[in-house]
């Protein structure tokens, strides 16, 4: 067994970071290792701190490229991630089509960090389907990885691989080939296979405002912060106004990069680079204040039950303001109000909070945590579809609530549509990675569905967030744990009980 000190693995840590953009740290250093034990006696090397220098010294590139496949992860699928392969397939590419038709020139796409090829082709098989002839098409794929390139350009598959494109797509794009498939050379043709170093890719590879749709996706979360920006800029650079960045779902440029707007396309998050410069990127709100609602409520006289009664509250979207009654609520700040109605919730006095915030929202249609709040109480009360309206409206003004993605998924669970409720704490965690509570809400959604490691995970997730200042949602929500300290405790406890278990 070869003892490899740390400083040689630090070293190496440097040098993949200022090679390839990777961030491995300490707690990576282990696959480091693994990777090491490989390479070395492939050189007949024992000096970890001698194969370091090797790597360095000019003429390193080829073992470079012999160990990347060993500290990267190339796992990939076809179409994977259905919500933005359905975004692809009925909105952008049909449109950067006919786009580029009416411009009589090509649509670009560039597949960037694609692995071994599903990817590309996925996005090959989804063009054929669209009617692009080949020639209307440049459909670049390129990787730091030469192996996987390589085995890109073969297409060859195993079956349980190529299964994954269902039976229609495989009877029409695939042969069968040895012990698997092999994809059909016209649909090879369609991709330009390269290798490229996102890291550090070379001037003047990639032309400016030339390509539709970029995707990046499971590739920058192995890169440190300014490699990230660097490549944004270029992506940024590289698509046509209008074009559109497409990420992996963990990916979010939240907090590292604004030049991008993000749109929701077909229940997919996806960035696009501004058709103009100004006016300036649309962005997720900025966080609001912590404390806008707070949850130990001030104890005021029930003065709702001075209100005119109002018809049972079922639709909640807001009537127009009725100017000439003015109930005693309306001479108290909203703030007040909102308060009240928390109390309420919180006693279980759900139609009374419901009425409340109706009111509230009569007078002033826009407050949000009063929305959010009549949609909590819809919500607790079992009314999920009352409930999503609420969050529906909302997103109508705000797409990017986080706070009506929360709320939405407690609606969704408190009906057992887990699933659901997932996809939406998803959407809420691309929106603001670190958002504890979504963490610990997900670990939850998880424990239900029955997956247990994606539990575990979800909760050391949310422990983790807690190094960043977690913020109070807008809304109220009863018996929501809202602060770190609670967070943390009921995610440690859930976490040694899911261990335990
Ligand atoms: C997990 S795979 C993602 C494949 C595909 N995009 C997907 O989402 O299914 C990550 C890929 O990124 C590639 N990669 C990592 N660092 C890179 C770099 N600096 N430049 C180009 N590709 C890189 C790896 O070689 C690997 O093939």
């Amino acid at each position: 067994v070869l003892t490899i000190e740390r400083a040689a693995l630090e070293g190496l840590s440097a040098l993949l970071l200022e090679r390839a953009g990777l961030r491995v740290a300490a707690d990576g250093f282990h696959g480091l290792r693994l990777a090491l034990q490989e390479r070395m006696p492939a050189l007949g090397l024992t000096d970890a701190e001698e194969y370091v220098r090797r790597l360095r010294a000019p003429g390193g590139e080829p073992e470079l490229r012999s160990l990347l496949p060993l500290v990267t992860v190339t796992h990939t699928e076809f179409f994977r991630d259905p919500r933005q392969f359905g975004a692809l397939e009925r909105r952008l590419l049909p449109e950067a089509l006919a786009r580029a038709r009416r411009d009589h020139r090509q649509v670009r796409l560039w597949s960037a960090g694609c692995a071994t090829g599903e990817e590309p082709f996925s996005l090959a098989m989804l063009l054929e389907e669209c009617g692009a002839s080949p020639a209307e098409v440049d459909l670049w794929a390129t990787d730091l990885n030469q192996a996987a390139v390589e085995s890109a350009r073969q297409g060859r598959y195993s079956r349980r691989r190529a299964a994954q494109v269902g039976p229609a797509r495989l009877e029409r794009f695939f042969r069968p080939a040895g012990e698997g498939y092999q994809v059909i050379p016209s649909l090879r043709a369609r991709v330009r296979f390269e290798g490229l170093n996102l890291a550090a890719p070379g001037p003047g590879q990639v032309e400016p405002e030339s390509f539709d749709v970029i995707l990046c996706r499971n590739v920058i979360i192995y890169f440190d912060l300014a490699t990230i920006r660097r490549l944004m800029d270029r992506f940024f650079s590289a698509l046509r106004p209008g074009g559109f960045l497409v990420l992996g779902y963990s990916e979010s440029l939240f907090r590292v990069y604004d030049r991008f707007e993000m749109v929701e396309v077909e229940g997919a998050f996806l960035y696009r680079r501004p058709r103009t410069e100004a006016p300036a990127p649309r962005r997720p709100p900025a966080p609001r204040v912590t404390g806008e609602f707070p949850v130990v409520v001030p104890v005021r006289p029930p003065v709702a039950a001075a209100a005119p009664p109002v018809a049972a509250p079922r639709a909640p979207r807001v009537a127009a303001p009725t100017p000439a009654s003015v109930s005693p609520e309306r001479r108290q700040a909203p703030q007040v109000r909102l308060a009240e109605a928390a109390r309420m919730t919180q006693e279980g006095q759900f139609e009374e909070a419901a009425r409340a915030l109706q009111h509230l929202l009569r007078d002033e249609p826009h407050e949000l945590s009063a929305r959010l709040a009549l949609g909590n109480v819809w919500s607790v009360m079992g009314r999920a579809q009352e409930a999503q309206r609420v969050f529906d409206e909302v997103f109508e003004d705000e797409p990017f609530c986080v706070e009506a993605r929360v709320y939405g998924a407690m609606a969704q669970m408190q009906v057992g549509r887990f699933a659901q409720a997932h996809g939406e704490l998803g959407k809420a965690l691309f929106l603001e990675p670190t958002l504890a509570l979504a963490h610990y809400l997900a670990a939850q959604v998880s424990e239900r569905l029955g997956d247990r490691e994606g539990a575990r995970r979800a909760y050391r997730n949310a422990i983790a967030q807690l190094r960043f200042p977690q913020r109070a949602l807008a809304g109220f929500y009863p018996d929501m744990p809202d602060s770190a300290e609670l967070i943390s405790r009921a995610a440690r406890y859930a976490l040694s009980a899911l261990e335990e278990a």
